[in-house]
């Protein structure tokens, strides 16, 4: 097996190889891809108060990917940061993991970095990236580039040195300059990207959209070709490293990510299309491909595309 580890703001990692949030969806359950041999763990995004989500079905495969409409469903800060301190001496230390945040308000954000950093997660990331949030001038974060940067200077004020990683959405024009300003107001690294949409998928029997709340993010093969330019604009554009995610399914899709200039590749959908066997198809498929080709590291592929 060749050595797929990888550092990635200064945290090493087993592989290269993280479950993105949302994925599973209780705390407790993010251990099953521990046992899959995942590189590095995200938790569901955890919201200030309490949320229901989504009318069912939230959730539909398609030929592509999946369509997902969760809506964010989870306990609350409260009750979820518990759990997460408890999922954090668990497993913490096998395993670097990485809580996300959501709010749709700067000042909201700030409130949740200091619940949650006294338990020292390896990483914080702040889900910046849904099209429904807006700052207190009706900007959506993560949309404009004044809007994303304003949360992470805030949220830097606060979060003692647990390394801050903003996840941006692949619906804007130019996710570069977004990704910059994240960077120059502090971001210690760039997540790249969330569910690209919406979309959605009527039935044509039934003459009425298939999701609760008719449209949701699509993620999974589909949206393969987005993340890859998204990521190959990122490192055009910044210095910090990338977490790429979006439809990486095979391990041609990790190499190609990584050529692009992601460190670290997340792997979500194709764990509902595969199960979590794909994680360690994808160590091996890519470890075989390392040796074939004398590759050492991943390090010394990242970004390899660029200039060329
Ligand atoms: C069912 C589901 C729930 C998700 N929930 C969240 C979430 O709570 N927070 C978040 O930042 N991203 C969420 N995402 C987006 C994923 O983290 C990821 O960015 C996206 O699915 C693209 O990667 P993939 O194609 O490998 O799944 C969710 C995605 C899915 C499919």
């Amino acid at each position: 097996m060749a050595d797929l580890s990888v550092t990635f703001c200064g945290v090493k990692f087993s592989n290269p190889f993280v479950l993105p949030s949302g994925i599973i969806t209780e705390i407790p359950e993010h251990k099953k891809a521990i046992e899959a041999g995942v590189g590095g763990v995200t938790l569901k995004s955890l919201t200030k108060e309490r949320r229901e989500g989504n009318p069912l079905p939230r959730i539909w495969k398609y030929e592509y990917g999946m369509l997902n409409s969760v809506g964010l469903r989870n306990a609350g800060i409260e009750k979820g940061s518990q759990e997460v301190a408890h999922f954090l001496k668990l497993y913490g230390k096998e395993t670097p993991i990485i809580i996300s945040l959501f709010s749709t308000r700067v000042i909201e954000f700030v409130e949740l970095v200091e619940k949650i950093a006294p338990f020292n997660p390896q990483f914080i990331e702040l889900n910046l990236s849904c099209p429904n949030t807006v700052d207190e001038l009706g900007t959506a974060l993560g949309m404009e580039e004044g809007a994303a940067g304003k949360v992470i200077t805030a949220v830097k004020k606060v979060s003692r040195k647990i390394p801050i990683l903003a996840k941006l959405s692949p619906n804007v024009t130019e996710i570069g300059e977004i990704a910059k300003s994240c960077e120059d107001a502090g971001a210690d690294a760039i997540v790249a990207s969330n569910t690209f949409g919406p979309g959605m998928i009527i039935d044509i029997h039934k003459k009425k959209p298939v999701l609760g709340n008719k449209e949701g993010g699509v993620s999974g093969p589909g949206i393969f070709p987005i993340t890859v330019r998204c990521v190959y604009d990122i490192y055009e554009a910044v210095k910090i490293p990338i977490l790429a995610m979006g439809g990486v399914t095979k391990w041609q899709d990790v190499i190609e990510i990584i050529i692009a200039g992601a460190t670290l590749v997340g792997v979500g959908t194709a764990t509902y299309l595969k199960g979590m066997k794909v994680y360690d198809e994808l160590k091996r498929d890519v470890s075989t491909y390392m040796e074939k080709v004398g590759i050492k590291n991943l390090k010394d592929i990242v970004g390899v595309a660029h200039g060329n």
